[in-house]
């Protein structure tokens, strides 16, 4: 196949020209203009002009251009074609004068492809006599950066002309994927054409589009915001296709945000003018990450993944394919399904559900496919299997839960009724889970959370109520408390602490000792153990010296703090909605393990050497307390504090 005719030589024809002659092909690029042809020739010169200043160029750039010829000659250029790539106008009638003309002048050997977007390939096939050999062929823009092509069967295609086709993509340095039957949209745009919607809906209900950006960037790890796609790909690009396959019969309302702009003339980054303003053609938009906790990142690929399970059950593409689409044509840095994988399929199916009752659209009818899974418990990461299988294992230790979710432990204290509080079973056990996660070579992070409305209201008053002399609390500390702080002082693995509730005493002073802590907006934090007579070490002391004096009012006072306040002072990193903390944990672990394990472990250890120095200190606390323990004072309060809880709790 060394004769590529490739017809249209505009946005993208000029682009699969170069990308062909860059293999090695001859090329003959048809228009119906000269001037269109010339500007088409100046393009690919200027780029290829831009590769040999680069060093990628491996010959000279005159020899590659002297592997294109132009011509306004369509049937004399069929003539000696090896191989046909048109990509003239999107226009059915304009598609197939174009291929009835190649058909009666190609030899019969020869393969059609179209990259159109939206029209049926069997549309465009029909209006020649070799149905069987002709084929979509549907490059990305620009074709010499993104090296992916979708090949889509035509109704009456052969397996021969799939196959010589996967043959010469290949040849041209590009990889594909296969969509089986000619839908609407193939599979790209199908997928993108769902999240374009749904951020067009976020927009219609009064976010901005940074908002949404910012939580495709930031959160979803996308390299680009989808309004920024939607800019980059031309919004007038947009409306078209979507249009197209909604015409076709894909469930979609349209968005009238969009049309308004088509019709206003903010085309997008072409105009300098779109969701965003551009100065210059390569201008970013402002993305600013302090915006990405306002949108529910499982809104903007709920709509997608239900697609993808779509084009799966449909035997349309393969669950491979998908993520390949995806990473390759829209730079997702993992798959989408492996996306929905780590946030869960149960949540996608909740945002969906969600989705469809607010709005009553059929369009968040949920495939069947994803209620198949989870019924059958194949949920994703958290249960070992959801459109792939995970490394997973569960196992309790006492009122802990400790679940191994392939790549990250998920440490859950399990006392609800208690609010989590710290009894010696919980410290044991979270010691215990916590090493188990240290010692596994597939755990990545821990993420460690509270069951019900608390993430641990602290240490176990009763139990603390029961110690009598001194050596009762001297025991509780050396063997049960102590070894966790130890373990968590000196741990090798980020620990991410998804604070849901109240974390009071033991339970926000643990928070000292985590790396990352994400709070919902609900969680509330406070030392309270100077209102029952002990003392709070950990606050006291590495408290003071990681967060500063402002911590001392909290411990003198037991005064409780928000989410907010809590950020201020540093105790927090993150404040995220209530229906939103698992997912953000999720995406935490995602960040922490792109790092080279041992660059992880140096981190900690570097921590490890700062937190020893508080280590003296600290012990100076604890013994503070068990000095305390036989005093009448440590009675008294204690006895006070517990019966003003009953109370409070009892409303009185
Ligand atoms: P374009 O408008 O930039 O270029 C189309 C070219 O076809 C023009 O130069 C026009 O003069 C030429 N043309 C029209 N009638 C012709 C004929 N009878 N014979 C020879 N040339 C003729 O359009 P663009 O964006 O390059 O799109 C071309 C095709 O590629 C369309 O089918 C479109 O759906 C598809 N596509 C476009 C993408 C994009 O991002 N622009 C992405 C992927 C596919």
């Amino acid at each position: 196949m060394k004769n590529v005719v490739v017809v249209g030589a505009g946005t993208m024809g000029h682009g699969i020209a170069e990308v062909c002659a860059l293999a090695g092909r001859e090329v003959t690029l048809v228009d119906i203009k000269d001037e269109f042809l010339e500007k088409a020739m100046q393009k690919i010169e200027w780029s290829l002009r831009k590769l040999s200043e680069k060093g990628r160029l491996k010959e000279r750039v005159e020899d590659v251009l002297g592997r294109i010829k132009t011509t306004k000659n369509l049937a004399e250029a069929a003539k000696s074609a090896d191989f046909v790539i048109e990509a003239v106008v999107e226009n059915t009638d304009v598609k197939r004068e174009v291929f009835k003309t190649l058909d009666e002048n190609c030899r019969e050997d020869v393969i059609l492809s179209t990259n159109t977007s939206t029209i049926p390939i069997t549309d465009i096939a029909s209006a020649t006599s070799r149905q069987d050999k002709v084929i979509g062929l549907h490059f990305f823009n620009p074709p010499m950066l993104i090296k992916l092509v979708e090949i889509i069967k035509g109704e009456k295609m052969s397996d021969e002309t799939l196959r010589r086709t996967v043959e010469f993509a290949k040849s041209i340095g590009m990889d594909y994927v296969v969509v089986e039957k000619d839908v609407p949209g193939f599979l790209v745009n199908r997928i993108n054409l769902r999240v374009f919607t749904e951020a067009l809906r976020l927009v219609e209900e009064g976010h901005k589009p940074e908002e949404v950006d910012a939580a495709a960037r930031y959160r979803l790890g996308l390299p680009m915001g989808i309004f920024e796609v939607i800019d980059f790909s031309g919004v007038d690009v947009v409306y078209y296709v979507m249009n197209e396959v909604i015409k076709r019969g894909v469930k979609i309302k349209p968005s009238k945000i969009i049309e308004e702009m088509v019709k206003g003339g903010r085309l997008g980054m072409k105009t300098g003018r779109g969701f965003y303003e551009y100065k210059g053609i390569y201008g970013r938009a402002k993305v600013p990450k302090s915006l990405a906790y306002n949108v529910n990142p499982l809104r903007i690929i709920a709509p997608a993944v239900n697609e993808a399970a779509w084009l799966i059950r449909n035997g349309i593409a393969s669950k491979e394919d998908v993520e390949k689409a995806m990473m390759l044509g829209m730079s997702y840095p993992r798959g989408l399904l492996e996306m929905a994988d780590d946030y869960g399929i149960d949540a996608i199916l909740k945002t969906l559900e969600a989705r469809k009752s607010e709005t009553g659209l059929e369009e968040y009818e949920i495939d069947p496919l994803l209620k198949e899974m989870v019924d059958t418990n194949r949920l994703g990461k958290k249960s070992g299997e959801g459109f792939y299988k995970w490394k997973y294992e569960k196992v309790e230790f006492g009122p802990v839960i400790y679940e191994k979710r392939h790549n990250y432990a998920m440490i859950t204290m399990n006392r609800p009724d208690k609010l989590n509080a710290l009894n010696e079973d919980m410290w044991i056990g979270l010691n215990r889970a916590l090493l188990k996660a240290e010692e596994d070579k597939d755990v990545r992070a821990v993420v460690i959370t509270g069951k019900g409305r608390a993430f641990c209201a602290g240490d176990d008053i009763a139990v603390m109520g029961s110690w009598k002399k001194f050596t009762d609390g001297k025991e509780f500390f050396e063997k049960v408390a102590s070894p966790l702080v130890e373990t968590l002082m000196s741990y090798t693995k980020p620990v991410i602490s998804l604070v849901n509730g109240y974390a009071f005493g033991g339970g926000m002073e643990l928070n000292l000792l985590f790396d990352i802590v994400i709070a919902s907006e609900e969680a509330s934090f406070a030392v309270p153990e100077g209102l029952i007579g002990a003392l709070p070490p950990i606050a006291s002391t590495v408290g003071i010296a990681l967060l500063g004096r402002k911590l001392a009012r909290y411990c003198l006072t037991g005064e409780q703090m928000d989410a907010e306040e809590a950020m201020r002072l540093g105790l927090v990193d993150i404040i995220v909605p209530a229906d939103q903390i698992e997912i953000a944990g999720i995406e935490y672990v995602d960040k922490v393990s792109c790092l080279a394990p041992l660059s992880t472990k140096a981190i900690k250890e570097s921590m490890r050497s700062l937190r020893k120095i508080f280590k003296a200190s600290l012990d100076t606390g604890m013994h503070e307390i068990i000095e305390l323990i036989p005093t009448e004072d440590f009675r008294e309060g204690m006895a006070a504090f517990v019966q003003k809880r009953r109370a409070r709790w009892k409303g009185e």
